[in-house]
């Protein structure tokens, strides 16, 4: 039930940003069998932001591909429809992340930086382990913590009180959150990917990251980016809102069962992965809107 301070916020919500009207329309030509990769590239090229975005992000050294891209069709037939989607999704949270007003900017950007972190870690260590839905994975990485934006732009005096005691105490955000306040940014969060209509993999992922083993149907999905989060605050990309690493959960560290040994090697692939993808979406900020 959620609790009267949590519900004013609900109230508040409604005018919270909504993902483009593209990438919805984009999400459901996805999960129909019969359209296209023509059908899909006429939706993208309606929209020149997402096209100028999109072929800049396939021609980067994230997707390392040997030959220029020149045309969205070309895009989708390398990349597939699952990708495509989750490379608009990402350019359009971004825009959230972004805002328009210049306070906690910088909270923002470190956020960001968190978020694309766990993104790319939850698809290394989702391809490590042949998990079948890397690109869901990094959809529900990159979207794990999106309640703290939530909590920055409509209750900013929570958010800054929250802050304020996770730094004074060392402790996690959600501890200080949970004291505080009458939510945390997993139920914020979790309300957000569902006004969003985002699959309930990614509101339930949302939810469950910090406590994974309660997840159920999406346990083992809750796990690999309990772990993501892990791996890269190790390797500080970014900032989550606080300086702590949350302390590994056993029971998801056993579900997951990635091998000690290889743990080094999955570091490197994320610090690399990280900063291919980075690159771009510094360049995002430079040029939003070509
Ligand atoms: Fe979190
Ligand atoms: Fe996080």
């Amino acid at each position: 039930m959620p609790t009267p301070k949590l519900k004013a916020i609900i109230r508040r919500i409604d005018d919270l940003p909504t993902l483009p009207r593209t990438v919805f329309r984009i999400s459901e030509m996805i999960n129909n069998p019969r359209s296209s990769a023509r059908d899909l590239a006429q939706v993208i090229t309606d929209d020149q932001v997402l096209t100028a975005r999109l072929l800049r992000l396939v021609n980067s050294s994230f997707y390392g591909f040997p030959q220029r891209i020149t045309t969205v069709t070309a895009a989708i037939v390398l990349l597939g429809f699952e990708s495509i989607r989750n490379l608009l999704l990402t350019t359009s949270v971004f825009d959230v992340f972004a805002g328009r007003r210049h306070d906690r900017q910088k909270a923002r950007e470190n956020l960001w930086d968190h978020s694309l972190g766990c993104a790319v870690a939850a698809r290394v260590i989702g391809k490590h382990i042949r998990h079948e839905k890397t690109e869901e994975l990094f959809v529900c990485a990159l979207l794990h913590d999106i309640g703290k934006i939530v909590a920055m732009v409509y209750a900013p005096e929570d958010y800054d009180r929250a802050t304020r005691k996770a730094e004074q105490e060392n402790m996690l955000l959600r501890d200080a959150e949970a004291d505080l306040l009458e939510y945390t940014h997993t139920e914020t969060g979790r309300m957000l990917a569902e006004r969003w209509n985002l699959p309930a993999m990614v509101a339930d992922v949302i939810y469950y990251h910090h406590t994974p083993e309660q997840a159920g149907a999406f346990a083992k999905e809750a796990a690999i980016v309990h772990l993501a989060d892990i791996f890269c605050r190790a390797l500080q990309l970014g900032s989550g809102g606080d300086n702590r690493i949350p302390s590994l959960n056993s029971a998801a560290w056993d579900r997951i069962a990635i091998r000690k040994a290889d743990i080094a090697t999955i570091m490197t692939e994320i610090e690399s992965a990280y900063s291919d993808i980075s690159t771009f979406t510094d360049a995002a900020t430079a040029a939003p809107s070509v």
